[in-house]
This record gives C-alpha cells, structure tokens and sequence, in this order.
C-alpha cells in the first residue's frame, strides 16, 4: 500500500498552500493546523498578487510567493517555476484551497498524490466553477464539501473526505455557501492532519481508492 509522506518525530510534516482569493480555507489552516502535531505552514503561494490570502499569510508570518500567469511566457513555465519554489520549501504536501487554475500536467506528475484540494460540492456531482449554484440550480436536496487528491482532470482526483450538507428549499446561494464554508474550514484540516499522520494511503489494487485509518 502506498502512503503519503508523514511527519516523523524530528522533522516538521512541512505545508504549502495555493490560494487566489478571500483565503478563509487558508486561515483555517493557520489557526487549526499550523505549528500543531508537528506540521509546520511553510509556504503559501498566489497567482493574484493582490489576493487576501497573501496578507494573512504575512500576518502569520509565513512565507509568501506570487507567480501570475502573464509574468511567464506560458502556464507551464510558470508551473515550474511553482513548482521550484515548492520543492526549495522541502514541502511534503500541497494544499490547494481556493486556487483558482488548473495545475498543468508535469505540475500534476510532479507532486502527485502529494497535492490535494478542497472543492465546495459532493464530487463527483459539480465539479469546476461555482458548484453551488449548480447544486441549487439542479435542486438537489444534499450537497457537501470534498478533499481529494489532485489529478490532470478538473476536481477529478481520488477522493479523500467528504461531508454531507443538507439543502433547504429556501436556501440562497449565500446561506448555502455559509454552510459549506464553514464545513471546508473543518474537513481541509483534518485532511491534512490525516496525511501527515500518515493516516491516508491510496489502495494500490485500485487507484482511485483512497484508505483512510
Ligand atoms: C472555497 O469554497 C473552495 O472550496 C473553492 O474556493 C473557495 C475559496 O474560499 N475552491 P476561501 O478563499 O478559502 O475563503
């Protein structure tokens, strides 16, 4: 069975995030996780150099770096750049919590099974843009939040963790979303407690079978 890397006694179990906008996943992450059962926020990344995510990162005192898409010939280039800053932070895992663009492939390939994402529906029912107005425009009665791995697909990577959210007929996109934010700032954490305790591995007989203890 495979596992993901684990924080082991001596060495912090070490974090990045990405993140492009508000960063309240990331903040979570900050409050509930960082500097606690030895894993450590090492870094965290935007392509919105104007993103809040990036001030409350400074106002931690973590690590900050930007890598816009126009300052780079193309996205892969300026993955690999991301991805250099990443492997100099020595991360373990990569958290992706509201951001926005797709990894491109060797970015994927890279750091496989070591980056995940949280994503504000029950997938693999509406994955990509605003899931929760897809969620309330079909009138499904249970929507929630997933964790899993990242893949080349949109928000089609093995699942992790997920959390079930009731729907009230009189719900609104912002009451809904409350929830499910609210519901993301705990399952994201516990996620990546899990992986750092070395509580999550993927079945080897079935790939897109995440085991978690
Ligand atoms: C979250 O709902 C996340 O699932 C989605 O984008 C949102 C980001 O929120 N991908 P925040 O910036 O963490 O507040």
């Amino acid at each position: 069975m495979k596992s993901s890397p684990t924080s082991d006694g001596d060495r912090p179990f070490r974090l990045v995030v990405l993140a492009s906008g508000t960063g309240t996943n990331l903040q979570a992450i900050i409050d509930r996780v960082h500097g606690r059962d030895g894993i450590e926020l090492v870094g965290v990344a935007s392509n919105k150099p104007e993103a809040p995510a990036l001030e409350r990162a400074r106002g931690a005192g973590v690590p900050v770096g930007v890598f816009p898409r126009g300052a780079y010939p193309d996205r892969e280039t300026r993955d690999g750049a991301l991805g250099d800053w990443i492997e100099e932070l020595g991360a373990d895992l990569i958290a992706l919590a509201g951001y926005m663009e797709l990894l491109t492939p060797p970015m994927v390939e890279r750091f496989r099974d070591r980056t995940i994402n949280v994503h504000p529906a029950l997938l693999p029912a509406f994955p990509g843009l605003d899931p929760v107005s897809q969620a309330l425009a079909h009138g499904v009665k249970v929507t929630g939040v997933t964790v899993h791995f990242v893949d080349e697909g949109v928000d089609s990577g093995p699942i992790i963790l997920q959390r079930s959210i009731e729907v009230d007929p009189d719900d609104d996109w912002d009451s809904l979303e409350r929830r499910i934010h609210a519901a993301e700032h705990e399952l994201l954490p516990t996620a990546i407690r899990m992986i750092a305790g070395g509580r999550v591995s993927i079945d080897p007989s079935n790939p897109r079978l995440v085991r978690t203890d």
